[in-house]
């Protein structure tokens, strides 16, 4: 044989053992996830600030999105408005007639099987340590629910007999827990067998995320490639549509190519943001009472006059088919689900035709409550399995810096995500303050205290008059610069014609700024917002 037929046979040969040396070089790489980023800036989505037909709620793992689902979302629509639920992708059909809601933990690439001109997306993103800190807890909180049995084998005899018994999805079927529990479930039966070998110990440590015969532990977890591919930077591959369980054939490469050149990053990122950018609402896990408030003004204000209007219109024809129901996907297997909610049986006619913004938190605060109580009875049943450890505040305290410090540079996406996601949250939070301020006479409060109470009419012509006079005093003290303002506003920004006054009106929409671009001393220099 040549040398050059041995050459090339030889070339053959490396590129197929090795098929992919190639596929994560530096070049290969930048080109790829510069191509897919410049293809996902490319498509823009119009109104973000105004919902849609469908309601898409990207739900981000253990950022506390199931409250929001089980308290708002479920006392919002009926079972029959929700699309069959995600969280497994076999059983998703996008085109269930009039579903009108979409919780799922699937990441953004979901959004090619769904019509996006008509669909508002709504996330919650958390402090990528505590995500990463609740991660961990949450995989082992399930899998120790598996310790009642004796070994493995019993474990999985049993979990095949519950599924083809039950239609219902478990923990165990939802990306990302269908992969960590069984990894957690299985390191758990082994170092319980291994501690079984040994005879019983005379202590433990006291550091229950480092307590090797018991648990793996917490430095391990973050470092194993299972944790690298999935848990990490996790919110930003989420919104990029990049996880692990993306529907995007090159997801794995792109996500790879990312974890392999942490200066690529940067392009995923900068998609993320953009879409955060382009969300109906975006809201914050830490800041837990002003996201529940915003999440209820703006989401769930628009949810409600959406579902009016529908009703009125469904009413109207002989809507046989309301009580259509997807296939059941109750988490009802005891031991393996994540919780149980109630799901109310009442139809959307009844829930939302009553509903107001303020009837809604005031449900919600009594639902998360309990939610709340039979999650941490659930937790503390279970962790009670690995006992003596347990991820206690305390323990928490104890973890050292360089850990943290490690969780840190292992989530730099995830950090920028975060802290972008912070500032956006503040921009809503002011826009609805100022909201607040504006639109607290609704036109219900209109119609009832010009009708209701002759004082009230009064209190309100005085309240308009005293406006007025203020609107006066401002405007001839710096007339000559807010003419030239306003001018300058009305060429600039097409003002749009739909505008209501109401539980839907937004003011960053209404101006046709968006969020980031609002500046809120230039709404104080707009004449008509006194007038409101
Ligand atoms: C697992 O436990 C079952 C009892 O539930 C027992 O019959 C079986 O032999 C055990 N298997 C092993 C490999 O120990
Ligand atoms: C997702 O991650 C899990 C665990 O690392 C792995 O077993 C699985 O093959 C991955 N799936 C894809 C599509 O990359
Ligand atoms: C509902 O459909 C049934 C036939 O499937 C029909 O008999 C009934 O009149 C319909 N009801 C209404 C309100 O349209
Ligand atoms: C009711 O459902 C049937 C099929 O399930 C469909 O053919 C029909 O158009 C639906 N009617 C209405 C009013 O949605
Ligand atoms: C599951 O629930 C049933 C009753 O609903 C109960 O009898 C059974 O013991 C439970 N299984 C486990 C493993 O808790
Ligand atoms: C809604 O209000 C009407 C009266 O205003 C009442 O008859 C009806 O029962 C209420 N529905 C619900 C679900 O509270
Ligand atoms: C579930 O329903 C029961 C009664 O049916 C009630 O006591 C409980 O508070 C409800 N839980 C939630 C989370 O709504
Ligand atoms: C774990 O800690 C919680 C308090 O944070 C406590 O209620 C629970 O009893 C503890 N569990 C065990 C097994 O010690
Ligand atoms: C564990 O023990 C060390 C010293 O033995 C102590 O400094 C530390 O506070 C203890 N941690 C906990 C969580 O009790």
């Amino acid at each position: 044989m040549g040398h050059v037929p041995r050459l090339a046979l030889m070339l053959i040969l490396l590129s197929i053992v090795h098929p992919s040396s190639s596929s994560y070089d530096f070049e290969h790489c930048k080109n790829s996830v510069k191509q897919w980023a410049s293809s996902s800036l490319h498509s823009d989505t119009k109104d973000g600030h105004i919902l849609k037909d469908l309601l898409f709620f990207l739900h981000v793992p253990r950022t506390g999105g199931r409250t929001y689902f089980h308290c708002f979302l479920k006392k919002l629509y009926s079972s029959a408005l929700e699309c069959p639920r995600s969280y497994d992708k076999l059983r998703f059909n996008p085109h269930k007639p009039g579903c009108r809601l979409l919780v799922t933990h699937d990441d953004y690439s979901m959004m090619s099987k769904l019509p996006t001109e008509k669909t508002s997306v709504v996330t919650i993103l958390r402090n990528p340590i505590e995500r990463v800190f609740s991660a961990y807890e949450f995989s082992i909180e399930v899998a120790a629910r598996f310790l009642v049995h004796p070994n493995l084998t019993s474990v999985l005899k049993m979990s095949s007999r519950i599924r083809s018994k039950n239609g219902g999805i478990s923990t165990l079927e939802i990306w990302p827990w269908k992969y960590l529990v069984p990894w957690m479930r299985e390191d758990l039966f082994t170092r319980r067998d291994e501690r079984k070998r040994r005879g019983p110990h005379s202590a433990y440590g006291n550091d229950s995320y480092d307590m090797e015969e018991i648990v793996m532990p917490l430095h391990e977890y973050i470092n194993h490639p299972v944790a690298m591919d999935i848990v990490h930077n996790g919110a930003t591959f989420q919104v990029a549509g990049l996880t692990n369980n993306s529907n995007i054939r090159e997801a794995h490469e792109l996500r790879q190519c990312v974890i392999t050149h942490e200066i690529l990053g940067k392009y995923v990122l900068e998609v993320a943001k953009k879409r955060l950018d382009d969300m109906l609402y975006v809201g914050i896990t830490e800041d837990h009472r002003e996201s529940a408030t915003m999440f209820a003004n703006v989401v769930g204000a628009q949810v409600i006059s959406q579902l009016m209007t529908s009703t009125v219109n469904s009413n109207n024809k002989n809507n046989n088919n309301t009580s259509e129901q997807g296939p059941s996907v109750s988490d009802s297997t005891n031991d393996t689900t994540d919780d149980q909610g109630n799901s109310s049986s009442s139809t959307v006619e009844e829930q939302s035709e009553n509903m107001t913004v303020g009837k809604l938190m005031k449900t919600y605060e009594t639902c998360i409550s309990s939610l709340r109580s039979s999650q941490s009875q659930r937790r503390i049943a279970s962790l009670k399995r690995i006992s003596p450890a347990n991820f206690t505040k305390e323990a928490r305290r104890n973890v050292p810096d360089t850990l943290l410090k490690e969780i840190i540079s292992l989530n730099s996406l995830d950090m920028e995500l975060y802290k972008y996601a912070k500032e956006i949250f503040q921009k809503q939070h002011q826009i609805m303050k100022l909201q607040d301020s504006v639109s607290s006479v609704t036109p219900e409060k209109w119609h009832h205290m010009m009708f209701s109470n002759i004082d009230s009419a009064w209190t309100v012509v005085y309240f308009l008059g005293f406006l007025f006079l203020i609107f006066l005093i401002c405007f001839y003290k710096s007339a000559k610069r807010r003419i030239s303002k306003v001018k300058m506003f009305f060429s600039e920004q097409h003002v749009p014609n739909h505008r209501k006054i109401g539980p839907t009106w937004n003011p960053a929409e209404f101006l046709g700024v968006k969020s980031n671009l609002i500046n809120l001393k230039q709404l104080d220099s707009l004449p008509y917002l006194h007038l409101i």
